[in-house]
């Protein structure tokens, strides 16, 4: 597999799915709910469609887990993760932070990675074992060494009622802890922000594999250390991330752990 092309491809697929997101922002008649706070936009299903459309022009066989439209199957061991739209909270209400997020495993092992800020064109991208970067300029994670010096940033998970009190008792010791803890509402760009020293910890309960796939690659190649809150390897269906430069990861992962 020529990776440098698939990379080609997806970034073509990226950029296409931009255009439609950005052709509709600011002008979205309905918004749809898969949940009672999930939310789901035209904008939504116009990029992933051109997204899927522009992989499956390129690689026909392939298979695709596209967030809108589930999984494709083929018989492939390449599949793509395609999250179209990550932060389409701010979407609806036309707060530019949002990202395309689309990533390629072959044979269960994360190859690339793709995250495209469509309004301001920050693109980061990833080939396993070669590196990240941003516009085309390698990235790294941050030098931080202690957590009192970090900044960090998180996610809630759509519907937390179930979970408020974990989550709320770690984001209060974490801010508590560091210069400080922002939400973002993309969890795609949360990731890569670590992977370019931006933010020095992200962590997040319940993300999909398609919000977290292409970012993993990015962290990873720039640096990152991605495990569970119980300091286990990353893998692409666990229920917990925690994503550092690494030099913070165990005074993190201190800070995570509930004592009631
Ligand atoms: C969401 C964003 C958000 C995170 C949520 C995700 P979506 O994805 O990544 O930052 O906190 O857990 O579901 O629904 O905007 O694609
Ligand atoms: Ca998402
Ligand atoms: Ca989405």
């Amino acid at each position: 597999m020529d990776l440098e092309h698939a990379k080609r491809v997806g970034i073509q697929a990226a950029y296409s799915g931009a255009k439609a997101l950005r052709d509709r922002f600011g002008h979205i008649s309905q918004i749809g709910q898969k949940g009672a706070f999930d939310l789901v936009t035209e904008a939504d299903t116009a990029s992933e469609k051109i997204i899927i459309q522009t992989i499956r022009n390129a690689f026909p066989d392939h298979a695709i887990l596209a967030e809108e439209s589930g999984v494709n199957h083929g018989n492939s061991e390449f599949l793509w993760f395609i999250d179209p739209l990550d932060g389409t909270t701010n979407y609806a209400h036309q707060l530019p932070i949002f990202s395309i997020a689309i990533a390629l495993a072959i044979r269960d092992q994360m190859m690339l990675g793709l995250v495209l800020n469509p309004m301001d064109g920050e693109l980061f991208a990833a080939v396993s074992g070669k590196g990240a970067t941003l516009n085309n300029t390698p990235i790294r994670v941050s030098e931080t060494t202690s957590v009192h010096k970090s900044l960090l940033v998180t996610g809630f998970p759509y519907d937390f009622s179930e979970i408020i009190e974990p989550v709320m008792k770690r984001f209060s010791v974490c801010q508590d802890s560091s210069q400080g803890v922002r939400r973002l509402g993309s969890a795609a760009l949360d990731i890569c922000y670590v992977a370019c020293g931006r933010f020095d910890a992200f962590w997040e309960q319940n993300l999909k594999p398609w919000d977290k796939a292409a970012a993993a690659v990015i962290a990873t190649e720039a640096g990152a250390v991605i495990t569970d809150f119980a300091n286990r390897p990353f893998a692409i269906d666990q229920k917990e991330i925690l994503v550092s430069n690494g030099a913070i990861h165990q005074e993190m992962l201190s800070l995570l752990e509930l004592s009631d």
